[in-house]
């Protein structure tokens, strides 16, 4: 029987491996770990890739989601619009600034239902911040004309959309900041934590990179009280590797991805939905069903290994209690915790593993 991980960033390694090798070893011989060479050209190349003026690298996804509220003045009092189906720490980047978390409905392709979020705001509403969650894309034009409509900031988590588009245009440089993890497993990921900040405000991009840096701009020299939250060298310049072959990589998930759409066939099986005009990432491949728990153990004991992003929505988890929300208050969102199942995806996939998966779950009963 073949056993099946969710995940496998060895293959991902493997691929490059001479590569990422050599480039670690030149940065371990080089004598210069921080802030460096190679973090100045990943961001050079980061900010290219994405279409953004600036790129800040920094020591991880949450780091950039908390400093880019911080930066655009969120703070106690305000409150942030936010889909309340997201990982966790697209929550924590606002209420760490203590700023208050207004959580609403994803729409059926898992985003923010743009469409329910008018209803949400307040005179305290700073912000919306939209989740590309799993490398699908939010509905930007309705949710730009938003922001304009009542002089909102807007905060993209693009941590799972690498390189996913809306006409054409890169997820991150739709607001005013756009947030990215490294984390290996993400579609462009390190070999630790690490993330970074994009931005088209020199004045934001400008104070990001003192802030991560102790608030000092000039060593010892400190302008403003800020955090330690710098991209190593060795993260950046392995970046810089994945970076080069950015491209291929995403090919190779799309192309898996419309491979399990076009193979998987199980009336009990929801499959996920690209929105027109955007060009999905597939950070996951995220199907739905109902006996999720009997899918499960089913696929276990094929060998088949599976993930549930999230099990639990940030408004019921114990960490935001405090907010006093109730099971109930977002059913769709409930919904989908109690439904929704990442099967087998990475980089490296052989036609046979992926195969193996879907004769699996088309033969579910
Ligand atoms: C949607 C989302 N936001 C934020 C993060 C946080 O990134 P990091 O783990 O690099 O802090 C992650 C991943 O962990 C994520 O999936």
């Amino acid at each position: 029987m073949m056993k099946i991980m969710p995940n496998r960033m060895d293959y991902g390694f493997q691929k490059y491996q001479q590569e990422f090798e050599e480039k670690a070893l030149s940065v371990l011989r080089s004598g210069w770990y921080v802030l460096g060479n190679e973090v100045k050209t990943f961001e050079e190349r980061f900010a290219e890739y994405t279409g953004a003026s600036y790129c800040v690298g920094l020591a991880s996804g949450l780091d950039a989601l908390w400093i880019g509220c911080k930066m655009l003045g969120i703070g106690p009092g305000d409150e942030v619009i936010v889909q309340a189906n997201t990982y966790i720490a697209s929550v924590m980047g606002i209420s760490m600034n203590g700023a208050t978390p207004i959580f609403t409905e994803p729409d059926e392709y898992f985003q923010i239902d743009a469409d329910k979020i008018e209803e949400k705001i307040t005179e305290k509403t700073k912000a919306i911040m939209v989740v590309h969650l799993y490398g699908h894309v939010a509905d930007m034009d309705k949710i730009v004309s938003l922001c304009k409509k009542y002089n909102l900031k807007l905060i993209e988590d693009c941590a799972q959309s690498h390189g996913a588009t809306y006409k054409g245009k890169m997820t991150g440089t739709f607001g005013d900041v756009g947030c990215f993890s490294f984390y290996p497993s993400k579609n462009l990921g390190a070999f630790g934590d690490a993330g970074a900040l994009v931005t088209n405000d020199p004045k934001i991009a400008e104070e990001t990179r003192i802030y991560r840096n102790y608030g000092s701009e000039k060593r010892y020299y400190n302008k403003v009280v800020g955090a330690n939250s710098r991209l190593d060298e060795l993260q950046a310049g392995l970046l810089n590797v994945r970076l080069s072959h950015m491209d291929e990589i995403t090919e190779e998930r799309k192309r898996l991805c419309a491979n399990y759409t076009n193979k998987l066939c199980n009336p009990s099986i929801y499959l996920p939905k690209e929105r027109e005009n955007t060009s999905t990432v597939w950070h996951q491949y995220v199907i739905r069903c109902d006996r999720r728990e009997e899918l499960i153990a089913y696929l276990n004991e094929k060998q088949i290994g599976t993930i549930i992003h999230y099990p639990i929505p940030p408004h019921l988890s114990e960490a935001y209690q405090y907010l006093g929300h109730k099971k109930g208050e977002f059913p769709i969102t409930e919904n989908y915790a109690d439904t929704v199942l990442s099967i087998p995806l990475y980089n490296g996939m052989t036609e046979e593993e992926q195969q193996y998966v879907i004769d699996a779950i088309n033969a579910f009963k």
